[in-house]
C-alpha cells in the first residue's frame, strides 16, 4: 500500500482517532469508578467543595467528547471496513455478509456485539451521566440531588461493565478468527468478571503507598 492509496490512508487516521479518543473516553470512566468513587468516599462535605469544581467539569469534558469523537469516528470506521468497497462504492462487503453463503461472517458477529454495547455507552453518557453531573454542578438540582447522584453513579458502573465485552468486540473482528455461542459468551464473561474484580480492588489499594 503506497502512501497514495487515498482509503487506507483514511482508514488508518479514522482507526487512529477512533482508539484515541476511546482511551480518552474509557481512561476518563476508569478515573471516575476506580479511583474517584473510593475517593470521594474519604473527603469530608468542607473538601469535597473544594475539590469538586475544580476536578468534576475538566474530567467530565473530556469523558463526554472523547465519547462523542469514539462514536463519530466508529460509526467513520465501520462505513469505510464493513459498508465499502475501494473502486465499487457503498454497500455491505465481504467483511461483512459471506458472498457464497449469504451469512454473517465472524467478524461481523464480534464487531456487531462490540457496536452494540460501545452505543448504548455512548448513550448512556450524553442521555444519563451527562445531564444528571451538568444539574449537580450547576446547583440547580436542589432536593433531587441525591437521586441524581444515584441515578449517574449507577449508569457509570454499568458502562463500565459494558466496556469488558465492548472492547472483545472491537479487538476481535481483526485479531480473532472464530465467533460463535461459546467464543463470545466467554468473552463476555472473562470481561465481566475482571470488572468486577477491578471494582472491588479500588476500595482496597492506594491508601498508602
Ligand atoms: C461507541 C461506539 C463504537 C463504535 C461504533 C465502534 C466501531 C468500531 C469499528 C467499526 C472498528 C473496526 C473493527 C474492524 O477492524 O473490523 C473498531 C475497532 C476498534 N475500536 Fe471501536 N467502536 C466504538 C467504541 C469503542 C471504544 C469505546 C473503544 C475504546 C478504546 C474502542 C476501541 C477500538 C479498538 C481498540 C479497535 C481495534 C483497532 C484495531 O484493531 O485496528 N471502540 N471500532
Amino acid at each position: 500500500m503506497a502512501l497514495t492509496d487515498t482509503f487506507s490512508n483514511l482508514s488508518i487516521l479514522i482507526r487512529w482517532l477512533h482508539v484515541i479518543a476511546g482511551i480518552t473516553w474509557i481512561g476518563m470512566l476508569y478515573f471516575f469508578n476506580f479511583v474517584n468513587v473510593p475517593l470521594q468516599g474519604a473527603l469530608d462535605d468542607a473538601a469535597k467543595k473544594a475539590v469538586n469544581p475544580n476536578l468534576m467539569p475538566r474530567a467530565l469534558w473530556w469523558f463526554r467528547w472523547g465519547a462523542m469523537i469514539t462514536f463519530l469516528a466508529g460509526v467513520a470506521l465501520f462505513t469505510l471496513t464493513y459498508a465499502y468497497t475501494p473502486g465499487q462504492g457503498f454497500g455491505m462487503n465481504q467483511n461483512f455478509k459471506d458472498a457464497m453463503t449469504g451469512h454473517l461472517t465472524s467478524r461481523a458477529h464480534w464487531i456487531l456485539m462490540g457496536m452494540v454495547f460501545g452505543t448504548i455507552m455512548w448513550f448512556n453518557v450524553w442521555g444519563i451521566i451527562w445531564p444528571a453531573q451538568k444539574k449537580l454542578l450547576s446547583g440547580k438540582a436542589g432536593d433531587q440531588a441525591a437521586a441524581l447522584r444515584k441515578r449517574a453513579l449507577f449508569t457509570s458502573r454499568v458502562n463500565t461493565f459494558l466496556s469488558g465485552p465492548m472492547l472483545f468486540g472491537m479487538l476481535s473482528p481483526a485479531h480473532y478468527g472464530a465467533s460463535n455461542g461459546v467464543t463470545i459468551l466467554t468473552a463476555i464473561l472473562i470481561s465481566l468478571a475482571t470488572i468486577w474484580l477491578a471494582i472491588k480492588t479500588s476500595f482496597n489499594v492506594g491508601k498508602s503507598v
